[in-house]
């Protein structure tokens, strides 16, 4: 089995009957979405609220009940991918341009579980370019703002136009090298009017689930 989807289908065992569960967006939230829907098949009673558009498609394709962000007070258990999870509970998320959603999802959630192949994981975060979520009518300005921290930040594109997050923003990808100090560069990033969201997710993962060579899962609890 492909290693993404041995951890994602790990994490699926953690859901419950009558849980809100939050779905992740990514190729590896793919695999736990997928899983879900098989038990909704077999009977497990639940509600989905999810990360992204395209999240909230695959779900109704696949008969997920869902509900929207307005209609819940908070979420159960979240599933998400990431792009980088170090051995704090940090990770750099927004590969996919979902963040914010996303981290919305994550803050709410009693239990949210990240789903990774092992080359996800890191001793510190920073190979993999953070991304930032920021408005579109002021980009130059909100971009010489992440220059002044020490970034090259360069605009996503995607099939040669501009990314377009489902909330209608751009994404700038920054590169920090080793990020040292993940509570305080999101701090400073969150500072910058036009930002409207950074892919640091400081101390939000209460499990890391890691799918390893070999088939070998491994479960990193951190409540
Ligand atoms: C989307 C995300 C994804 O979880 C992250 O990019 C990992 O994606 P994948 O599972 O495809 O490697 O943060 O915004």
């Amino acid at each position: 089995m492909n290693l993404k989807q041995a951890a994602a289908e790990k994490a699926v065992e953690y859901i419950k009957d009558g849980m809100i569960v939050g779905l992740g967006t990514g190729s590896t939230a793919y695999f736990a979405i997928r899983r879900i829907a098989e038990r909704v098949k077999e009977g497990l009673k639940l509600r989905a609220v999810a990360s992204s558009r395209h999240s909230e498609e695959l779900a109704r394709e696949w008969g997920i009940p869902l509900v929207s962000f307005s209609e819940i007070e908070a979420i159960d258990v979240t599933i998400d991918g990431a792009d980088e999870a170090d051995g704090e509970a940090n990770l750099i998320k927004g590969g996919g341009g979902a963040l914010l959603r996303e981290k919305i999802l994550a803050h709410h959630s009693r239990r949210m579980i990240v789903i990774v192949d092992e080359s996800k994981r890191v001793e510190r975060l920073g190979a993999f370019p953070l991304p930032v979520e920021i408005v579109p009518f002021a980009e130059n300005l909100t971009l010489r703002s992440l220059k002044e921290l020490g970034t090259e930040p360069v605009l996503r594109e995607k099939d040669g136009e501009l990314f377009r997050t489902d909330n209608g923003n751009l994404i700038a990808d920054c590169r920090f090298g080793v990020i040292a100090d993940a509570a305080e560069l999101e701090r400073r990033l969150n500072l910058i009017p036009g930002v409207v969201e950074n892919g640091l997710f400081v101390r939000m993962a209460h499990t890391v689930v890691t799918g390893c060579a070999g088939g070998r899962v491994t479960i990193q609890d951190y409540i």
